[in-house]
């Protein structure tokens, strides 16, 4: 399944608006139904407004029903020479949307990697940490 996810992220990344950092990144959610997610990255003028592949992805799936409980696994792709890791924004995502125990599969077409969310980001803030007084 991991490399049915990869080319589907693939797929993906080729919609990418990406025109400041002309940087694709392709991404695909699996759920355990079987259902998949796509996300590319959206870049914005503002550029602190982009969005990364892997979050699209997660909150397209999110957006069409799907829970934390229902996401199998992740894939994440780009054509850059050296395998890419999802940066802070998406880590901490990655933490509040996803199982820790959720796998991230990571490609650049020459290399491969997987991560758990757990072990990308240690001590994420949560909801826990919101203590009103
Ligand atoms: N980007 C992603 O979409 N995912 C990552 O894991 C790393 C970075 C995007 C954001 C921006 O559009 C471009 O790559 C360059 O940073």
């Amino acid at each position: 399944m991991k490399e049915e996810m990869i080319k589907c992220a693939y797929a993906a990344m080729k919609n990418a608006y990406a025109p400041y950092s002309k940087f694709r990144v392709g991404a695909c959610v699996l759920c355990y139904d079987g259902s998949m997610f796509y996300g590319t990255n959206v870049e914005n003028a503002s550029y602190g407004l982009t969005n990364c592949a892997e979050r699209t992805a997660i909150f397209s799936a999110i957006a069409n029903g799907k829970k934390k409980a229902d996401i199998h696994s992740i894939a994440v792709v780009s054509e850059s020479e050296h395998l890419i890791t999802p940066c802070g924004a998406c880590r901490q995502v990655f933490s509040e949307c996803l199982d820790p125990n959720t796998v991230i599969y990571l490609s650049n077409g020459k290399k491969e990697a997987q991560f758990k969310v757990k072990d990308l980001l240690p001590y994420p803030f949560s909801s826990e940490d919101i203590q009103h007084v």
